[in-house]
């Protein structure tokens, strides 16, 4: 981290806002942060964030902009996007998206028109809200029916989905999650699609950094198009990039951002993009990649065999979903438990929900940001133990103490970039 200390003109200039930051700073490296969709950026991300780009206007594309001035910005903004050409393999990359909900709308924009039919992965099983969930923009302005896990064993059912699509026909179908802790195998909704002739959407914000490392399938040359945001497991700063390989949805991708749907792209964020594609092509990152799966895999068998039922049995991924059951403690009960402690987790539905979205029967891990801070095996034990001695022990303030100790022993260890 860029220590609160080296802030030498926040000190000056607004001392409410640096003891924020360094509350938050102590908070992030005494927690054990086991949200499967954040991660810590390295030191040269966060300059390149903090840097003179965010200064800068550039509405346009490199080399075509509307303001004077952007001699530099045209190059940072083609580094990002030839970086990122090279790093997944792929032909047209738009990295202007302000993150992944507007990179997402952005592509229903590009390709769709209003109350076209969609699908979606059913949120309470994993989805996410912009792939059609009811109070979502993609729900009011475009035709969902969604498609769900098997609830026997709690993977994707392709011929739930094969009967919507050939029932529904949408325009779009859409593949990805946050909280399904198994593979996407992309050729069999690559056939569904095709049978319909419907677009393909790969919405790989959670799994880009696992698809980089080799350590789930990649759905380039499958997908029409592929999203992601740029800080989850590819560990840059909060953006997105949508790739295609088709030359006329790369066209109809640029427009429908700008001037479609955003005004100047965020140029710092583009320049720490750059940063973050350069680190995340090297070994070590592929090993990072690995190691977040081996991580998830172990936490997921410590949990498991501590009594713990997870979604699905376990994981192929970097995220574990646990099922509390409907009897005692829920989701909201266990995450603020565990916060206590010192353990940052988040209450999620589970498939065979039947509390509300703000209670749930579910909590949701990740390993991402724990293996960025060099954790492993031992470790992974270490905090699945934990974690079942605090949901057994819910409300006993003599165990959270303990754990928090623990917790706090474990976390001086590891250092947050
Ligand atoms: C699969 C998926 N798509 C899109 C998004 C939206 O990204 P953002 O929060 O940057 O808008 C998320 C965020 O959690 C996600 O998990």
């Amino acid at each position: 981290m860029i220590a609160w200390y080296s802030m030498k003109e926040l000190k000056f200039s607004d001392k409410k806002v640096l003891d924020l930051i360094k509350k938050e700073e102590k908070r992030q490296q005494e927690d054990i942060n086991l949200i499967p969709s954040e991660n810590y950026v390295s030191k040269a991300v966060r300059e390149a964030t903090a840097s003179v780009f965010t200064n800068k206007y550039s509405e346009g594309y490199p080399y075509k902009r509307y303001y004077a001035g952007n001699k530099w910005v045209d190059e940072i903004e083609t580094l990002a996007i030839e970086r990122a050409k090279k790093l997944f393999g792929v032909k047209f990359v738009n990295v202007q998206g302000y993150s992944g909900s507007p990179a997402n709308l952005a592509i229903y924009f590009a390709l769709l028109n209003p109350g076209d039919p969609i699908t979606g992965l059913y949120l309470p099983h994993g989805g996410h809200l912009t792939h059609g969930w009811d109070v979502n923009f993609s729900a009011k302005y475009y035709k969902p029916v969604q498609y769900t896990v098997d609830l026997k064993t709690e993977r994707i059912d392709y011929e739930n989905l094969r009967k919507i699509t050939k029932k529904h026909k949408p325009k779009m179908i859409w593949v990805g999650a946050t909280a399904y802790p198994r593979i996407f195998e992309w050729e069999k909704f690559q056939k569904i699609s095709k049978e319909i002739g419907a677009y393909l959407i790969a919405d790989i914000s959670h799994i880009a950094g696992l698809i980089i490392a080799g350590v789930h399938p990649s759905p380039v040359g499958i997908a029409d198009v592929i999203m992601t945001t740029t800080h989850k497991t590819l560990r840059g700063p909060r953006g997105a990039m949508i790739m295609t390989n088709d030359v006329d949805i790369a066209k109809k991708i640029d427009r429908a951002i700008f001037p479609g749907l955003q005004g100047g792209p965020h140029d710092h964020t583009t320049a720490a993009i750059a940063v973050a594609l350069k680190e995340a092509s090297t070994p070590q990152f592929k090993k990072y990649g690995v190691q977040i799966v081996k991580n998830a895999k172990v936490l997921a068998e410590t949990l498991s065999s501590g009594g713990l039922r997870l979604v699905s049995g376990g994981t192929d991924n970097h995220l574990i979903l646990i099922d509390l059951g409907t009897n005692g403690p829920t989701g909201k009960d266990i995450s603020l438990a565990l916060e206590e402690c010192g353990i940052i987790t988040n209450k999620n539905t589970v498939p065979s929900e039947t509390r509300k979205p703000f209670v749930t029967s579910g909590i949701r891990l990740g390993t991402p940001a724990v293996t960025t801070r060099g954790m492993k095996e031992k470790e992974m034990k270490k905090i699945g133990g934990l974690i079942v001695k605090v949901i057994n022990n819910i409300s006993n303030q003599k165990i959270y103490k303990e754990v928090k100790k623990e917790v706090l022993s474990l976390t001086s260890k590891f250092l947050v970039p």
